[in-house]
């Protein structure tokens, strides 16, 4: 099948869609803010109807901008962020909580007990993050009503009426069974989420429903969690490699093959795509804070955008002495301590922007690096290089800071938009059996290639004095 497809990636802060021509590539462009509420306590909450409507306007702006008919749609969602609706009248009937938010702590100091079963069979360690203690947090404290499904789930039943997930937004959940790639009873039991009715688990290319959203009938062919889009959008389809998008978070992301490997090093182990029947499956590290972080500074009034990092930290030559643990929504893999919060330490009467900017930018490329170690370590060989997407990797000095403390080369995607570019190879896929992998995806050439400048030693020094700041929050 030919022509083109729009291609939807449903995120924290905004929806982008594009309308993407296998030919003629872009066609257009919509986008359509999300403003998430940041609330005492870690609460990060979004209203359901702003982010159904950031689907609908994103994509008819893009639609509206092509000035064609496409001939499927595909929707990549935020993962992990969670609401309770009403399957009969789609009626939400909760806020969703984003996969920032951690009030399900308590969920989870609950089941430490069953912190080892819940790894073993789904792949994933207990932690707020994920959608199933959300879930129940919203079972215990909100409503017995209607469905509690992540925000995918929703959307699409809003888009097409069919109550459908896919098995890489599944396995974000922790109620897959990893080896399966199906819901876990096990889990479900542990939750206390037996008797929950839950969306069937679908491949990530068939059709799904079609949907008059957008003014004319599109079937749905393509879905996924976000950062499994982006991994097939960066041509990262075997063992060996990995992406790291920096978005809202950011999340290093590394592809272990047809068999889950349920590593050592603190990653979380889940589904990459299920493709015509085939399960392949990754490692996953993730930073909670990474554009996050840099809007923190904005608002602080440090820097009035993420354009002014590369001019604000380019003034001085380094941070002069201050270490910054971007740990603002607690710290992830391999730590996994949501209960800590972030850390500036080193200030000075020196201290100005441009070394709180560079501190940010070593802090975030320091954790960063942990995850491609760790995630090198599970796989046992180092990644060679580490391709890069998302809006941070526009910053010049975020970019060569990772080369330099990773001591490896990235690579920054060419593709501004690889998560909706991802979106649209699974449209493809779905509506054209014919097609192979190979010929759904984007040129895979990067833009701009990042290499180390500094030597190892030095760029061991530095990560030495981030992982001391990280051991002082973690009171180790
Ligand atoms: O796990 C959450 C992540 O997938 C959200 O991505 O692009 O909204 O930062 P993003």
């Amino acid at each position: 099948m030919t022509g083109p497809v729009l291609a939807v990636d449903q995120g924290t802060s905004g929806t982008k869609a594009l309308v993407v021509c296998p030919e003629r590539g872009v066609l257009g462009t919509g986008f359509a803010a999300v403003t998430p509420r940041y609330l005492p306590g870690g609460l990060v909450e979004v209203d359901p109807a702003e982010l159904y409507g950031s689907v609908l306007d994103a994509g008819r702006r893009a639609l509206a901008e092509a000035g064609e008919d496409v001939v499927a749609l595909g929707l990549a969602n935020q993962g992990e962020t969670v609401l309770a609706w009403d399957p009969g009248s789609g009626r939400p009937l909760t806020d969703a909580l984003v996969w920032q938010d951690r009030r399900a702590e308590t969920v989870c100091a609950e089941l430490a007990p069953h912190a080892e079963e819940l790894r073993r069979l789904t792949g994933l360690p207990l932690d707020p993050y994920f959608a199933a203690p959300k879930m129940a947090w919203i079972r215990r404290h909100r409503t017995r009503e209607g469905v509690v499904t992540t925000s995918d789930a929703w959307l699409v039943h809003r888009l097409t009426g069919t109550f459908v997930t896919d098995a890489a937004t599944a396995g974000r959940t922790q109620l897959l069974d990893l080896d399966r790639a199906q819901w876990s009873p096990r889990a479900l039991e542990i939750y206390g989420l037996s008797g929950e009715r839950l969306p069937q688990v679908a491949g990530n290319a068939q059709p799904i429903g079609t949907t008059s959203a957008y003014g004319r009938d599109i079937p749905l062919t393509g879905l996924a969690v976000d950062q499994q889009a982006a991994l097939l959008a960066q041509r990262v389809t075997g063992p060996g490699r990995a992406k790291c998008t920096y978005g809202t978070g950011a999340f290093l992301l590394a592809h272990t093959g047809g068999t889950p490997r349920r590593g050592t090093s603190g990653l979380v182990s889940c589904v990459a795509w299920r493709l015509a029947g085939d399960t392949s499956y990754c490692l996953d590290g993730q930073v909670y804070t990474a554009a996050s972080a840099v809007r923190w500074l904005t608002d602080l009034g440090v820097i009035s955008s993420a354009a002014d990092l590369d001019p604000v930290g380019g003034a001085v030559p380094d941070s002069g002495g201050v270490t910054f643990v971007p740990a603002l929504a607690g710290l992830a893999a391999p730590w996994w301590r949501g209960d800590v919060r972030g850390s500036l330490t080193g200030l000075g009467l020196d201290t100005g922007p441009g070394h709180v900017v560079r501190a940010l930018c070593e802090g975030l490329a320091a954790q960063v690096a942990e995850l491609a170690e760790a995630a090198a370590a599970d796989l046992g060989s180092p990644l060679d290089v580490l391709r890069v997407d998302g809006g941070l990797t526009r910053s010049a000095l975020l970019m060569q800071t990772q080369a330099d403390l990773l001591q490896r080369p990235v690579e920054v995607s060419a593709l501004p938009d690889a998560t909706a570019l991802g979106a649209a190879a699974l449209a493809r896929l779905g509506a054209d059996r014919t097609l192979s992998v190979e010929d759904a995806l984007p040129d895979g050439k990067p833009a701009a290639v990042y290499e180390p400048r500094i030597p190892a030693d030095q760029a061991a020094e530095r990560r030495a004095g981030f992982r001391s700041a990280v051991a002082a929050l973690l009171g180790s």
